[in-house]
């Protein structure tokens, strides 16, 4: 045992007390020890926790330039969409031994900005960006390797993302509304600084024109990603008299104020008004009536989009490329 009152115990000293080297203390410690036996692993964590040895990462960071650490910024972490993107990527970096500092941006790109800047000063190896930078929030040469995931980013040179195809969503969700009869759809889109948003709208305008039905641009109205969008949009669309049939919401919580301001007004969901949301969060099921949506792959995104960035890290590929992960429709109670 070493004295531990006040000395730090090294790694050197872990080694010299386990009988192995230094190589495979780190190995073990960083979970790279497939190659390494039980016996071996058990005797070097028991000797590391009865000196309570703490890895220096900064030391060891100098050396090896890495610090096995990804830095995350997503726009609203009380959005259930960015907590389960977040988890896929907690849990495919924690397989690979990296850790992940999570930061959120309130949808504000200057903090987007700063974020990045901070990520840097804290040497992460690479950043995962699902938020809401663009190059209006100044122009930065990040020095370590980016991947979008969600949406794409501008502005960073970025030549990775990890998504899905928000046009063929769009799309989905406007043609199956029409295949219920709907003609007169109003769209309450997100925030139009978001690529998903303007995506969206670009599949809903080609599903009306594939069916013959008039682009109406006063039933498109743009706002964000929220429940007060939706309560306060299709209240103002009621007030302004524009007649609709139906609802496409830029994601489920649109939808979720969209249904609590038609309900105020007595209007009965699906046989007067059919409502369609997106992302399939665990509230488009809870709600009355329960919610059509298209479902997104939230957590693998998180997940896929960690394995692009380890994978670049780790030198294993780097294909400037979009990966679009496959979007469902999912069929409830809010459309006839
Ligand atoms: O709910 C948040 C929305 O913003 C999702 O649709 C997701 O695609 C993100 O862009």
């Amino acid at each position: 045992m070493v004295d531990t009152i006040n000395k730090k115990i090294t790694m050197k000293e872990i080694a010299n007390l386990s009988g192995v080297s230094t190589a495979t203390v780190s190995k073990i410690l960083s979970k790279k020890d497939q190659f390494i036996s039980e016996t071996t692993r058990n005797k070097v964590l028991q000797i590391v926790n009865e000196n309570n040895y703490v890895a220096n990462k900064i030391a060891s960071s100098m050396v090896t330039k890495k610090t096995y650490s990804i830095g995350l910024i997503i726009p609203d972490i009380t959005n259930e969409f960015f907590t389960k993107l977040s988890r896929g990527v907690e849990d495919f970096a924690n397989e690979k031994g990296y850790n992940v500092i999570l930061c959120n941006t309130d949808n504000n790109g200057d903090k987007a900005f700063d974020y990045l800047k901070m990520l840097e000063e804290k040497m992460v190896d690479g950043i995962l960006l699902a938020s809401d930078y663009n190059s209006s929030n100044g122009s930065r040469n990040v020095n370590v390797p980016i991947v979008a995931i969600d949406r794409d980013v501008f502005g960073l040179g970025i030549e990775k993302s990890v998504g899905i195809n928000n046009i063929n969503g769009g799309y989905e969700a406007t043609e199956y509304l029409i295949s219920r009869g709907c003609k007169k759809i109003l769209h309450l889109t997100g925030d139009l600084k978001y690529t998903p948003t303007n995506d969206r709208i670009k599949g809903y305008k080609s599903a009306l024109e594939n069916n013959n039905i008039s682009f109406d641009e006063n039933l498109v109205i743009t706002g964000d990603f929220t429940i007060e969008c939706g309560y306060t949009g299709v209240k103002k669309v009621i007030d302004n008299k524009i007649n609709f049939d139906s609802v496409f919401c830029g994601n489920d919580l649109i939808a979720v104020g969209v249904i609590k301001a038609l309900q105020e007004e007595n209007i009965k969901i699906p046989e007067d008004i059919s409502v369609v949301g997106f992302d399939d969060v665990f509230l488009a099921s809870l709600i009355t009536p329960p919610l059509t949506t298209i479902q997104q792959p939230m957590y693998k995104i998180g997940y896929e989009g960690a394995k692009a960035l380890i994978n670049i890290l780790e030198d294993n590929e780097f294909k400037n490329e979009k990966v679009e992960l496959n979007t469902k429709l999912i069929i409830r109670n809010s459309t006839k």
